[in-house]
């Protein structure tokens, strides 16, 4: 598919706001690849615990491939740096996200998209090694180490949690946390295919740390900049609400 035809396809994506239905994928199968079979156990894009943060080796010719890929098929969503676009494409670049997200979590997430959202599935377009350049573009952008995660079990209180959820989270991320679709700026946390992919880690991170430089601030610093501090028992309570009602 020729470049000036990915970024027509992904205009069409955003505008469309269809179900798992957009990237190149989606022309030729229209099945999404399911994480069984394109990560089996013990690839090294499966693991999101500290140890295994970093698991691609970038050269400078991956960099400049996945560049070019980012640029032609992902600027219309994510901005020209990943910077984000509030309500169409979250933000990439944002320190705080690097710094929690692992290689194989951004891996799968591009290879796999996010059923239900506008993020298409990028693998069946662009192979393992395309999406795994992609990120090495990514780390590029700014040198940031990865943080030690917790990866516990969530130890909360789902109901509790969804009173959280309702009163703080969900005016951005919408009742049913499907993002976008229900509100302007946050994404779906609610959905099975982001909380699939996703670790308690990566998840206690970015809420008590917010995503630098995005809507998404800090709940668990008594910060001024915070919409309201959350103590770790309320974070564990979000996070096992969003864990039993996924959708
Ligand atoms: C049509 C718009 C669109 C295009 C094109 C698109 N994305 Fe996305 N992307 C999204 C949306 C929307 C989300 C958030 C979905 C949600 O969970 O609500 C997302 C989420 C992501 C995430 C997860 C971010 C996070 O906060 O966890 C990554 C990584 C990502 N996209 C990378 C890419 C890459 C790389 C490309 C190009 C190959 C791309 N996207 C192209 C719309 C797009
Ligand atoms: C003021 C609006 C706002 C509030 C309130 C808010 N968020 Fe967010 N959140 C966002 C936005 C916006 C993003 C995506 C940032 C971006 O564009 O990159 C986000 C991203 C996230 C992410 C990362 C999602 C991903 O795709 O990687 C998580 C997890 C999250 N929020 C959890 C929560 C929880 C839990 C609460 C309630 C305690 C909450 N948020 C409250 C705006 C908000």
């Amino acid at each position: 598919m020729s470049h000036y035809r990915r970024v027509v396809w992904a205009i069409a994506c955003a505008v469309v706001i269809s179900a798992g239905a957009c990237g190149e994928g989606a022309e030729a199968a229209s099945a999404t690849p399911s994480v069984e079979s394109e990560f089996p156990a013990g690839d090294p894009a499966v693991g999101t615990s500290s140890g295994e943060m970093r698991t691609i080796e970038a050269n400078a010719a991956r960099v400049a491939a996945g560049r070019e890929l980012f640029q032609g098929s992902c600027v219309s969503c994510h901005g020209d740096e990943g910077e984000g676009r509030v309500g169409i494409g979250p933000a990439l670049n944002s320190e705080s996200f690097l710094a929690a997200a692992s290689d194989g979590y951004l891996t799968r997430t591009i290879y796999l998209g996010r059923a239900g959202t506008t993020m298409p599935a990028w693998g069946a377009g662009f192979g393992r090694e395309g999406v795994e350049n992609i990120v090495a573009y990514m780390r590029s952008w700014r040198d940031i180490e990865p943080v030690r995660l917790d990866d516990a079990p969530a130890r909360g209180d789902a109901e509790a949690g969804a009173v959280v959820f309702r009163e703080i989270c969900a005016a951005c991320h919408g009742n049913s946390g499907a993002g976008y679709q229900e509100t302007a700026n946050g994404t779906g946390i609610g959905r099975a295919a982001f909380l699939a992919e996703t670790s308690n880690g990566y998840l206690r991170h970015i809420i008590a740390n917010g995503k630098t430089n995005t809507p998404m601030k800090p709940f668990g610093r008594p910060a001024a900049i915070a919409v309201a501090n959350l103590t770790n028992d309320e974070i564990e309570n979000v996070i096992t609400h969003l864990r039993a009602s996924a959708w």
